[in-house]
């Protein structure tokens, strides 16, 4: 589908995001192995969370839509899944497969996980290695790319470093652990998304967070207590309206209710280095999440260093990131962010590509990418999303600060996480 987005001198308005990707996806899991009812508040409502949504009831368990996006879940305990009759479908979403690959290698039979073309060829080996130390018995297609098959096996629990700092594969891990009963010991080389920990924690499950290390208590067998949880919008989701009313000449822009916890919120470090300007008004905690209304105005930028250990804590926002900084003043260096090769599509490549097709100089090097601006780009014509949501978002933000605006081609792919986004950019822009 094509998106004509036009330039757009003016950001103002006051708006909510859907919720969160990670969050809503976690709720489903651990609300499905939880004993008894959970209620979901705000759940997002997009491709890849349906996909969960779809494979945990495939699995058996009760989910009831209240209305819109207020969802119960009828737990059955963590040895009350059920075999599935057909292959487990993740459509697009890495979060589910990984996750349920760890949580299906403990359980009593056999499962088949597949997604579509991307996912099928995203790196599952990540995986498939240390739920395989566990005991896990997973078979793949070559070099570890799914169809997964998964014959669910008594597993043992383990000691494990991982070699990138991945909440999916941590929380792979976690989720396989849970049926294990000595203890499990988890040390990240950076800290990523913390979700998965604190909502098993928030069910009442043994496990202490140290600096570097998530440490899964022994205990002879574990329960889930059921959960209330409302979902805080999605910080992945307004990086995309805040970066739009940044870089608009005028305006404000009140994004409310947005997650804000610290391993999520590297994006607006980012935006205060850029001088940006952001207030946080009405912080609070929300379900065991800090959130906040976040406040955007018009703002001059300028170029700053993306590296290191932030980078896990803004993985997703970088590609929006390199449209701040094709409009910021001065350089903007972007890495040890290598990981963007194996997203949804390889995120350095596709920004590339899509800048250059622009005009806009940008230097790529493999694990970043280098741009000097202020740029002008002159726009008018059609640019491609790679079949990633976050691509064809970015490149509509883009676009508002084009002389003639931008086509998005494949911009259907924006429904995987975040529905609205048209409606919302629509109403913005005034
Ligand atoms: C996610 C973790 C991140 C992120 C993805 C969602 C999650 O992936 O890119 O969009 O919900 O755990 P990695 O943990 O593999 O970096």
């Amino acid at each position: 589908m094509s998106y004509q987005v036009n330039p757009a001198l003016k950001i103002n308005g006051k708006i909510k995001v859907p919720g969160d990707k990670s969050i809503s996806h976690r709720s489903l899991i651990l609300a499905s192995i939880a004993e008894g009812e959970s209620k979901i508040e705000g759940l997002l409502e997009a491709e890849d969370c349906l996909s969960t949504m779809g494979i945990m009831r495939d699995l058996g368990i009760k989910i009831t839509k209240e209305n819109t996006g207020n969802y119960t879940v009828q737990g059955r305990g963590l040895n009350g899944l059920q075999e599935a009759d057909n292959v487990l479908d993740c459509g697009n979403s890495g979060t589910s497969m990984r996750l349920l690959a760890g949580l299906l290698s403990s359980q009593d039979f056999y499962s088949v996980l597949t997604g579509d073309h991307s996912l099928r060829n995203r790196p599952m080996q990540r995986i498939i290695g240390p739920l395989s130390n566990m005991g896990a018995e997973i078979w793949s297609r070559k070099d570890g790319l799914a169809p997964l098959s998964i014959k669910g096996q008594k597993l043992q629990s383990m000691n494990y470093e991982l070699p990138v700092a991945s909440a999916q594969l941590k929380s792979s891990i976690l989720l396989a652990a849970l049926k294990t009963e000595s203890e499990t010991v988890i040390v990240e080389p950076a800290v990523s998304r913390d979700h998965t920990e604190r909502m098993l924690k928030g069910a009442g499950v043994d496990l202490e967070i140290k600096k570097d290390r998530i440490i899964l208590k022994e205990a002879a067998e574990r329960k889930l207590s059921p959960f209330n949880i409302k979902v805080p919008g999605d910080i992945s989701s307004a990086a995309f309206f805040i970066a739009a009313g940044l870089l608009a000449d005028s305006g404000s822009l009140l994004i409310k209710n947005v997650g804000i916890n610290q391993t999520r919120s590297g994006f607006l470090e980012i935006v205060e280095a850029m001088n940006g300007k952001i207030e946080l008004l009405n912080q609070k905690d929300e379900g065991g999440e800090p959130t906040a209304d976040i406040l955007v105005k018009a703002s001059k930028l300028k170029g700053c260093e993306v590296s290191g250990e932030i980078i896990p804590r803004l993985i997703d926002e970088i590609p929006i990131i390199s449209v701040m900084a094709v409009m910021a003043e001065g350089k903007t260096i972007i890495k040890d962010a290598e990981e963007l090769r194996v997203k949804e599509t390889d995120r350095i490549a596709a920004v590339v590509k899509e800048f250059k097709r622009l005009g806009i100089e940008i230097i790529e090097n493999p694990d970043g990418m280098e741009i000097t601006g202020v740029q002008k780009v002159k726009g008018g014509i059609e640019v491609e999303s790679y079949h990633d949501h976050r691509i064809a978002m970015s490149l509509a933000v883009l676009a508002l600060n084009t002389e003639k605006g931008i086509t998005i081609n494949g911009s259907e792919i924006i429904s995987t996480s975040f529905p609205n986004f048209k409606e919302l950019l629509a109403e913005v822009r005034g």
